[in-house]
């Protein structure tokens, strides 16, 4: 084995590394630590609690709401802010009421400033679409712009910390959760992570354009049992290294300021006080030094889990656990003073906590600039560019699953049909319409008036309900071709809504077959928070763009991909199952003992479904078409090198996203039959050829063994392909 290679065990690589940051930090660095340690050392025990609870923002807007003169003197409400889940303080008075509860802070005998939070995540005054949705886009620049426009938008309402990325790797299409996250794959969550991370945080937290990150929900939140929200989590350490834990790993090397643990057990032990995770690999492996923030009550469900009692005890096991802050309820408040008095808490843990509090207040400058003049940062906000960038997101990422020739629209008449296109709600998506959100009339009907076409709307059916068949076939007669909204409600995703079914709900294969009756062309645009199963759309629709919760200009994104004015551009980051019955599906499965072989009876099967996925992670469609040749990998020096010529065969300008896998052959464990180890994105004139190649880095091509990662010599198997069950197998060995 090459010393490149060489297994070393991860922590050790990254503690050294963050002995090294440790011994070169910056003056400004050093700096901040001396202010930190001023400040604690004049800091009574009662204070330093202070600065680890976070009050519920709605009691607060509430109070200020009275009288907004009167800053909110009850000590209690000087502590940092979360504002909820429909932003009651914000919403009311934005940057008014940060500004009071700053001033207030700022005035008090110590001068501390107040982080500010609130879940910024698709949507502050714009909404974009979904995160599963702006996934599918395999975009790093779209999801920093993103980010950025989201962190200015948000500082105008009076929030200076978000809670997201969320990077939860999500395989379970069970699990409502899924709609917030970036999907099936490490690399893809972690590469969505650091982009948000980037785009949020910027080059300086300081800047006054920026917020702090918070990345979530620490971790495997979204392999629960069942796919049942909340449900304990049961994997392998292995797993947990080499797929959950990765976005995590890339977005605290990225600087992300501050982590939210999950509200679910690992190992028996809930995250909220489980110091495996949160001390020994989060802090000691990564190097975390910004603030974790316990999820909302999840201090409080210690007691719940049965693994606390409330008071000084639940206190006690989430702080000594790894949580510095305590989100809304108030065992912290109550009961660490108690804790230390007792012994269960040392006093210097409580420092060290308060510590990675006021670095991030330090790092986004508050103690220098605790208020915002909004209307000066409003005025250098364009907020027509960010409803274009909603509208570019939205059609980035629709993803187009079947073309047999109807799409783009050309037909003369359309008819639309489906209560969902004219319903500007559902186009938003799980985190959105906040009382401060831009709102528009934003549908798909909109949308495709604007583009000019020639459509005509009818109701039809509901998602959930009846069809009304008179009605469609009258629709359809009308018309040369059908644009049939399919799916399920925004309200159907999101958190605790796990569905044990993710077939199409009412009587959506009745509306398939009433506009096939007709003869017209189906154009099927189907809506929803998760992956869903349609095999029944597969077979027969004529054409299916799979639009997600496209976000508040969503309708407008949405139609332009329809009618060709924008090129489909994503690719799935999940499987569409054929039934519920197989989640969680994901194309990344480890081997079996019995690999599948189509029509063996004695290899891994479900007996009534196929086992192919109807649709497989990183498939999506263009208006033209690509071939793959000359595909050939080889390893230079520290690097695997794919290559292929690939061709545009279509009459069509188009952007192909060619994407790179690796299966280590022969390992010590078994391991996935395919990773992604890399794509990119290549935009080709019809008949032009070009030559792509795509590096990755060996080091990425390893896996974890008792906790030590290594990268192994041997042979490797590797596809340069358009998704992720295609693609010629080729090979190459790592000395
Ligand atoms: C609970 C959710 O799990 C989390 O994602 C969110 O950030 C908090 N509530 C705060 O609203």
């Amino acid at each position: 084995m090459s010393k490149l290679f060489s297994s070393l065990p991860l922590a050790a690589c990254l503690v050294a590394g963050a002995a090294v940051r440790g011994t070169f930090a910056a003056p400004q660095e050093i700096d901040v630590e001396r202010r930190i340690d001023a400040l604690v050392a004049r800091m009574t025990l009662e204070e330093k609690i202070g600065q680890l609870r976070q009050t519920n923002g709605g009691a607060v807007g509430e109070a200020l709401s009275e009288d907004m003169s009167a800053a909110p003197l009850d000590p209690a409400f000087l502590a940092d802010v979360t504002a909820g889940r429909y932003g009651s303080l914000l919403g009311r008075r934005g940057a008014v009421s940060y500004n009071i509860l700053q001033r207030a802070a700022v005035a008090g005998r110590l001068g501390i400033p107040l982080l500010i939070g609130h879940d910024m995540i698709h949507s502050s005054r714009t909404c974009y679409p979904i995160p599963l949705a702006l996934a599918c886009a395999f975009d790093e620049d779209l999801w920093t712009r993103i980010g950025a426009a989201i962190a200015v938008e948000s500082l105008t309402v009076g929030c200076n910390w978000t809670f997201t990325p969320m990077i939860d790797v999500a395989r379970d299409a069970r699990w409502g959760r899924i709609a917030e996250s970036a999907g099936s794959d490490p690399l893809v969550t972690s590469r969505f992570g650091v982009a948000l991370v980037k785009g949020l945080q910027g080059d300086d937290l300081a800047d006054g354009r920026h917020i702090a990150a918070c990345a979530k929900h620490y971790v495997a939140y979204g392999a629960p049992l069942g796919g049942r929200d909340y449900n304990a989590v049961e994997l392998s350490d292995a797993t947990l290294r080499d797929v959950y834990l990765p976005p995590f790993r890339a977005a605290v090397a990225a600087g992300v300021a501050t982590v939210m643990p999950a509200f679910h057990s690992y190992n028996d032990v809930p995250c909220t006080m489980n110091a495996y995770l949160l001390r020994d690999i989060l802090r000691g492996e990564m190097g975390f030094r910004g603030l974790t923030i316990s999820d909302w009550g999840a201090v409080d469900e210690l007691v719940a889990h049965g693994v606390a009692t409330p008071g000084a005890d639940a206190a006690a096991k989430a702080l000594n656990g790894g949580i510095d802050m305590e989100m809304v309820t108030t065992h912290f408040a109550d009961g660490l003073a108690e804790a230390v008095a007792k012994g269960t808490v040392r006093e210097a843990a409580i420092d060290a906590a308060v510590r990675n509090v006021l670095r991030v207040k330090f790092r986004l400058g508050l103690f220098d600039h605790p208020t915002i003049d909004a209307a000066a940062l409003e005025a250098t906000i364009d907020f027509a560019a960010h409803r274009a960038l909603a509208r570019e997101a939205a059609a980035k990422s629709c993803v187009l699953l079947k073309n047999d020739g109807v799409l783009p629209l050309a037909a003369p008449r359309v008819a639309l049909v489906g209560d969902i296109a004219t319903n500007s709600r559902q186009m938003q998506g799980t985190w959105s319409t906040f009382d401060f959100s831009n709102t528009t009339n934003d549908t798909l009907l909109a949308g495709l008036v604007a583009d000019g076409v020639d459509v005509a709307y009818t109701e039809a059916y509901t998602l959930t309900g009846r069809v009304d068949r008179v009605a469609l076939a009258r629709a359809c007669d009308a018309a040369d071709v059908v644009v049939a909204c399919f799916g399920d409600y925004l309200e159907k995703t999101g958190e605790n809504n796990a569905s044990a079914r993710i077939e199409l709900p009412g009587e959506q294969l009745a509306v398939i077959d009433a506009v096939k009756a007709t003869g017209r062309p189906l154009v099927a645009v189907v809506f929803g928070g998760r992956p869903l199963a349609i095999p029944e759309l597969a077979e027969k629709a004529d054409a299916i763009v799979m639009a997600w919760n496209p976000g508040g200009a969503g309708g407008w994104g949405v139609a332009d991909v329809l009618t060709g004015a924008a090129e489909p551009y994503g690719r799935l980051t999940t499987d569409f199952p054929t039934a519920t019955g197989e989640c969680p599906k994901f194309y990344s499965r480890t081997l079996t003992g019995r690999h599948h072989v189509p029509g063996a009876r004695w290899t891994t099967r479900y007996n009534d479904v196929p086992f192919a996925s109807v649709y497989p992670f990183g498939y999506g469609r263009t208006y033209t078409t690509f071939a793959y040749a000359g595909e050939r990998v080889s390893v230079e020096g520290a690097e695997v090198v794919f290559a292929a010529d690939v061709t545009n065969t279509g009459s069509r300008k188009g952007r192909e996203l060619v994407q790179v896998y690796t299966h280590d052959v022969v390992a010590q464990t078994v391991r996935p039959r395919r990773e992604l180890k890399g794509f990119r994105r290549v935009e080709l004139a019809p008949g032009e050829t070009r030559r792509v190649e795509i590096r990755v880095p060996a080091a990425t091509l390893g896996y974890t063994v008792d906790k030590v990662y290594r990268v192994e010599p041997g042979r490797f198997e590797a596809w340069i392909a358009p998704d992720s069950d295609s693609g010629k197998t080729l090979t190459f060995r790592l000395d």
